[in-house]
């Protein structure tokens, strides 16, 4: 029988990146089959016609009674993993009598394949079931948390990282994960940010694709594909206050500008599902919204997938006061455009009444249960049912050597360089002995962090100790005290305190390992405060009086407020939560063996009251006056610049690079030309290294007000020391496009500034004008 039950986590993939990336493909264009900006793959491949298929399902869907219908829009979750309220219990008993087409949180090919026997053998037309599952960020070997992943900016690594998840995953039975998140994120109050790409419209959107073909390879027919799901549609990510679940208020030009445009991606790129959110939109819950999941998606976008509920959310409707009653609610849900219900219930104890009422038309009904049919039999499951869940291959496949390798990986490549005063880091050869202290230093289970699907959280993770223990030279020794505590309740206390002053006193380095249980965030796990919680500020403080070298190693899913060690601690590494092979890749970068090159994918406030804060914010009618920082009457805290503590897209190097100025090759163009933006970046430091070169775009006049600046394109570049290469990028007129006035999508004749650079406040500018 099962495991414990576990809690949540979850993951992802990516693309090379040419020079010359490109905008968000219109929104309200109906997506062409080829939209792959990269070109390699077509993983959209599972929507061409097949005419084979269609029979076979309107031969099978003639057989079907309602009851066997609705069966299929209908998934339970298994007893082996909790991811939200437990409401119901015995779904083999469901399975068996044909009340349920689809399992989720089940695993392992052993008992995919005993569930999936009572379905094949025990139900009168023997449909297979589809089994879902919460693979976020790895199944078994588990990848730095997607926000993490995210930070490397490497599309080919995400990609990688979601393929190798998928591997996993389908030698345990699973066919489908409720992945990517592509929700943007600005406020960090919300645990959710960490299962994101972060704040950015366009970042977000190339990472959704590349996730998604990770998860989906090249056709779905290829046992080691799984299907993908884009969530949680929409604007999830807008929760008032950063508090999880809670109400979504925001204009039609912000949904479609800036929450909207990852699931376009997502969708152009083949996502095969999409799941609801629990959030409404514009006083209608998301569940119920015919104009999101009809009008936009299906009719708009093109959408040919199915769409899944999130956890109870059709129910949900109810609490929301917008429906009287389940019934109502199922009813208002299917007819909105969803077609499974998960966890719910609701159509299976409430669909047949109201077709046979007309309050649902079976039409409908079919449409759903064809689109669920649709994917089952893309994934080869009507010729063998039993094809994931298979023991040798599971037994070759989990935990591979190359996957873990993979992870470290990935791993170093998502970890952030914040600060390195006086090149506290790499590690000198001098530093003999080592103090690693702080509540995250020997924790296992935060390594892997939330959403961690079936990955071990108690042996396999290599901590940041043992990272370091393999890795300091002979004669150097590392050794750890907890000094202080991450709960909640640990503020105040000082118990730990004394052992870790002094076991710092006697070393020539600490390493602070601190930040949030892994559990703070995630699902339900919003805060108020983005400060360390416990009392590890307070010991940080302890340590600074010693006097001696602090590295900060943070471990969160969410920017912290980390003012007070930016000023006063030699070096910070934002390290996320690393995944499996996390303590390697820390030690990988603490020492140099690999020269870190993430760049953060969300700003780090100052402090919580300066949220929400993100780069591409409006200007204003008052904005700051640079010359005059305490001028009264402009749009400012008295207490606070309107700086961020660090920006989107920032992190430092072991090298330095050096950027020429920008140069274009023409300074006006018309609709459908190309404009080149230049720019050579010389690796000017002393060591081979990568960066994230970035250009930015301001359109400075329009119909309604434009952000202070946007990310147009992105390269990810990797120059030995002394080396120099052109990058070049590439725009035309979609890639200035939004929702003007009129609400049409398309862009403005106008005057634009341009930056290149390695971060969203930094670098060069040019001016180009777009005509008529
Ligand atoms: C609720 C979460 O919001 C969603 O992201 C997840 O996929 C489902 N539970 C299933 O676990």
């Amino acid at each position: 029988m099962p495991p414990m039950k576990r809690n949540l986590t979850r993951l992802t993939l990516a693309t090379l990146m040419v020079a010359g990336t490109l905008a968000p493909a219109p929104l309200f264009a109906k997506p062409a089959m080829s939209n792959n900006e990269a070109g390699t793959m077509d993983s959209a491949g599972w929507m061409r016609p097949d005419p084979k298929m269609d029979r076979f399902i309107a031969d099978l869907m003639a057989k079907m009674t309602i009851d066997e219908k609705v069966g299929q829009l209908s998934l339970l979750t298994s007893d082996w993993d909790s991811t939200g309220p437990t409401i119901r219990q015995g779904y083999q008993d469901d399975i068996r009598k044909g009340r349920i087409g689809s399992i989720f949180n089940a695993f392992t090919a052993k008992y995919t394949r005993e569930l999936q026997r009572l379905a094949v053998e025990e139900t009168r037309l023997k449909i297979p079931l589809l089994f879902g599952y919460d693979v976020i960020h790895g199944h078994r070997t588990i990848f730095p948390i997607s926000l993490g992943e995210s930070a490397s900016w490497d599309l080919k690594a995400i990609e990688k990282a979601a393929r190798i998840s998928a591997t996993e995953a389908s030698a345990e039975g699973i066919h489908w994960t409720f992945a990517p998140m592509v929700d943007v994120a600005r406020d960090p109050r919300w645990g959710r940010m960490s299962e994101g790409a972060g704040e950015d419209v366009y970042l977000g959107s190339k990472i959704a694709v590349a996730r998604v073909r990770g998860f989906q390879g090249d056709d779905l027919k290829r046992v080691d594909t799984i299907l993908a799901t884009a969530k949680h549609f929409a604007a999830y990510g807008a929760a008032q206050a950063g508090r999880d679940y809670h109400t979504v208020d925001i204009s039609e030009r912000t949904l479609r500008d800036v929450y909207l445009p990852p699931f376009k991606a997502a969708a152009d790129a083949g996502a095969a599902t999409f799941m609801t959110s629990f959030n409404e939109y514009d006083g209608v819950p998301a569940s119920g919204s015919h104009y999101l999941l009809t009008d936009v998606l299906r009719k708009k976008w093109g959408f040919k997938g199915f769409v899944v509920t999130d956890y109870t959310s059709i129910n949900e409707m109810v609490p929301h006061g917008y429906s009287r009653d389940l019934k109502q609610a199922g009813e208002q849900a299917i007819n909105a455009g969803v077609d499974m219900d998960l966890q719910g219930a609701v159509f299976m104890d409430h669909l047949a009444k109201s077709v046979a009422e007309g309050k649902v038309d079976v039409k409908r009904v079919d449409e759903a249960v064809k689109a669920i049919l649709e994917m089952k039999y893309r994934l080869g499951l009507f010729d063998d049912p039993y094809r994931y869940s298979d023991e040798a291959r599971e037994k070759a496949t989990v935990y591979r050597p190359d996957f873990l390798e993979a992870a470290r990986e990935v791993a170093r490549k998502s970890i952030v360089l914040l600060k390195n005063k006086g090149n506290a880091l790499p590690l000198a050869a001098s530093a003999k002995s080592i103090a690693v202290i702080g509540p995250l230093g020997n924790s296992k289970e935060d390594m892997i962090g939330s959403w961690s699907a079936a990955g071990d959280r108690k042996e396999r993770p290599v901590t940041l100790l043992e990272g370091m223990q393999a890795r300091a030279p002979k004669g150097t020794t590392v050794a750890y005290a907890q000094g202080a505590g991450y709960q909640f309740a640990d503020a105040g206390k000082r118990d730990g305190f004394a052992e870790a002053i002094a076991l710092a006193q006697k070393s020539d380095v600490i390493i602070a390992a601190m930040g949030e249980h892994w559990n703070m965030t995630g699902e339900a796990a919003s805060r108020t405060s983005l400060d360390l919680p416990g009392n590890q500020q307070a010991l940080l403080e302890e340590l600074k009086k010693t006097g001696k070298p602090i590295i900060l190693v943070l471990m969160s899913g969410r920017p912290n407020s980390i003012e007070w060690a930016d000023a006063n601690v030699d070096a910070i590494l934002e390290a996320w939560y690393p995944g499996t092979m996390g303590g390697h890749a820390i030690a990988d970068v603490l020492y140099g063996d690999y020269n870190p090159s993430g760049k953060l994918p969300v700003t780090f406030p100052r402090n919580v009251g300066q949220v929400p804060i993100y780069y591409d914010m409006k200007n204003t009618g008052r904005p700051i006056k640079p010359e005059d920082p305490n001028a009264k009457y402009v749009s400012r805290y008295l207490d606070t610049p309107n700086t961020p503590l660090y920006p989107f897209g920032y992190g430092l190097s072991y090298t330095s690079f050096a950027y020429s100025p920008v140069t274009l090759d023409k300074a006006k163009i018309r609709p459908g030309e190309k404009l080149t933006a230049s720019v050579t970046v010389t690796n000017s430091g002393a060591r081979d290294g990568e960066e994230v070169v970035q250009l930015y775009v301001r359109d400075l006049v329009g119909s309604v007000t434009r952000p202070v600046k946007e990310l147009k394109g992105f390269e990810k570049i990797s120059l030995k020391k002394g080396e120099k290469r052109t990058i070049r990028f590439t725009l035309t007129d979609a890639d200035l496009a939004f929702t003007r006035q009129d609400m049409s999508w398309g862009s403005e004749p106008g005057q634009f500034k341009l930056w290149v650079g390695p971060s969203s406040a930094e670098g060069s500018e040019a001016a180009f004008e777009l005509t008529e």
